[in-house]
């Protein structure tokens, strides 16, 4: 999504803005921005491209300035051009806004102010809040009611900085992340403590409906109804902003093979959340797990674990259908929120709509300081540290090795996570050598335009995610499907020019799965098969070290990453930064 950034302090404001913005660059990256604030007057450079494009073509680093404002933008209202890149200013240039988020009446509000004689200048939804602010402080001439009249006018999901000609910087938030970053001399106002880790670590996490206004590098926090508020500053986590790419050439390389440590980070919780955790789980008369993406993938599974092994039953919904089942849920009920960054917009409707039911919140977070573990009666850390690249990898087997933790400790420790580690990690070891042979593969299958993946029972929601992963990376057509639905309809799809990846590995499942590998083989596909024991009806066999049945998931899903990843690099795409996406997604 897109990331805003604002700072208000002692030294040259460009390259801070910039440096914060790269560091946020993998929430979303169309086009690049920033407003400077140079002896009285409003400076802006903006264009489309990414910020180290952006910054060598206009030269952003070098804009002067103590005060600014900067964002990186994720096109949802109005094309990718260098007019739709924020800032956007009003009419008289007197202020500048960035926005996050999506303002849902502002065709409404551009009428009004059309009518009043602005002029627009760009297609998006943001640029009313420039007009608003430059309308209410014109009439006024107070910057607090100007931000105060502009918020409540504003409907949807929003958070903005804005910078006034007078020297003020302003921000205000509305179901999207808005933070505050406190240097001694000098304040930030960020969508992402990513925007300012290097020079702080001390942060106020704004509430909704909150106003933060910097004048002179005075802060004052106060409300849409103008009341004074008072917010705790907390300490972040520096190794938050440790993420670098080390000896790999792309932080989902890197990423995916620090899954071998990750998987089992995880699992260190505090006993007291832990138990807090799994009581309100275990008395609980009925259980939602709901996420978005990946995080989907390990809501589907976790069903599986959690009714196969502690004997819980688990409706799973995903995000965005959440709200329409909501009628479901009562005082009685417990959701389980799962996501990586915390912020998604489909999740956290999903909360809130269990919330109005009386429905008791759980979570499972990487980001422990965001939205999601706010809102949660209780929530767990993942702890796989930052994830950078925009397909989850680490976050998504660092999820379900929680879900299986939490099974045992609910159940009766069948799962093996604890007591199979020594195996398990072996065999994450081991996998993870695989990457020669599958790079290998991904050449001799590059140029296929679908691909299915199939298997059964746990291995379903690995398919799925597999190609959830090839599709983001690669840009190839994948589905994955319940190997026993191919039969109902989509083996009419299947010829020679199709690539069909069968997760088979020696279980419940395998004999079944092979007789479809079969039917499919028969009708001229191409077949990869992923499993522990090999067969040569296999045109390419992916052999993975033998785990017990249920941690299966964690092993077999690697192969499907680094396929993906190996696809995309001989399709020239990045695998860090896909076309069109954004790593926190967060509007509906
Ligand atoms: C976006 C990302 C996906 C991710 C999904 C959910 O769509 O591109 O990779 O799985 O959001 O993200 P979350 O942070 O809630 O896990």
């Amino acid at each position: 999504m897109c990331s805003i950034i604002g700072y208000s302090g002692n030294g040259e404001v460009a390259p801070i803005l910039v440096d914060g913005l790269q560091r946020m660059e993998y929430r979303g990256y169309d086009s690049v921005g920033i407003a400077t604030l140079n002896n009285g007057k409003l400076l802006i450079r903006k264009g489309i491209g990414k910020v180290a494009e952006v910054n060598a073509s206009l030269a952003l680093k070098e804009m002067p300035g103590l005060l600014g404002i900067g964002h990186t933008r994720w096109a949802t209202h109005g094309g990718v051009t260098d007019l739709n890149a924020h800032p956007h200013s009003a009419c008289s240039a007197n202020v500048a806004v960035v926005h996050n988020g999506v303002i849902e009446n502002y065709h409404e509000l551009r009428d009004c102010l059309l009518k009043d004689g602005h002029v627009f200048k760009s297609q998006t939804d943001s640029e009313v809040i420039a007009h608003l602010l430059e309308h209410y402080w014109a009439l006024k001439n107070d910057i607090r009611e100007a931000m105060i009249h502009t918020c409540n006018r504003l409907l949807g999901s929003f958070a903005f900085v804005a910078i006034f000609e007078d020297s003020t910087l302003c921000g205000a938030r509305y179901d999207e992340p808005l933070i505050i970053g406190i240097k001694p001399d000098g304040y930030f106002i960020s969508s992402d403590v990513l925007g300012f880790l290097d020079y702080t670590d001390r942060a106020i996490f704004l509430d909704n409906r909150d106003i933060v206004m910097l004048e002179r590098n005075n802060i004052s926090l106060i409300n849409f109804d103008g009341d004074i508020v008072n917010r705790t500053p907390t300490q972040v986590a520096w190794e938050l902003g440790c993420a670098d790419k080390g000896r790999y050439t792309h932080f989902t390389l890197k990423e995916i093979y620090e899954q071998s440590q990750t998987i089992f980070t995880s699992i260190h919780q505090t006993k007291p959340n832990l138990e807090t955790f799994c009581n309100i789980l275990a008395k609980a008369e009925d259980v939602f797990i709901t996420g978005s993406g990946t995080s989907y993938h390990s809501a589907l599974l976790a069903k599986h674990i959690l009714s196969r092994y502690s004997k819980i039953r688990v409706e799973s919904i995903m995000s965005s259908e959440f709200q329409y089942s909501s009628e479901l849920l009562d005082k009685n009920s417990v959701l389980i929120a799962i996501s990586q960054s915390g912020e998604t917009a489909d999740v956290l409707q999903s909360v809130k709509s269990a919330k109005e039911k009386g429905a008791r919140v759980l979570s499972i977070v990487n980001v422990s300081t965001s939205s999601l573990a706010r809102l949660s009666d209780c929530f767990l850390e993942v702890k796989c540290g930052p994830e950078i690249g925009v397909a989850a990898t680490k976050s998504f087997t660092s999820q379900l090795s929680i879900i299986y933790y939490i099974a045992d400790r609910v159940g009766d420790n069948l799962t093996g996570i604890s007591t199979e580690r020594r195996e398990l990690s072996n065999a994450i070891e081991k996998t993870l050598q695989l990457e020669t042979k599958i790079a290998e593969i991904a050449a001799h299958v590059k140029d296929v335009k679908d691909i299915y993946i199939l298997g059964r029972s746990i291995h379903f929601p690995i398919c799925l995610e597999g190609a959830l992963k090839i599709k983001e990376l690669a840009y190839i057509h994948a589905e994955g499907m319940a190997a026993g639905e191919l039969k109902h309809g989509p083996l009419a799809l299947i010829d020679t020019n199709s690539l069909v990846i069968i997760l088979n590995p020696f279980d419940s499942t395998y004999v079944d799965t092979l007789s479809n590998a079969n039917v499919i083989k028969s009708r001229g596909a191409k077949l990869i098969g992923i499993s522990n024991k090999q067969d040569p009806i296999y045109d390419y066999c992916i052999s993975i070290p033998y785990v017990k049945e249920s941690l299966l998931p964690l092993v077999e899903v690697i192969p499907l990453q680094m396929l993906a990843y190996h696809l995309a690099l001989y399709n020239n795409a990045d695998p860090d930064y896909p076309r069109n996406l954004a790593k926190s997604v967060t509007v509906k």
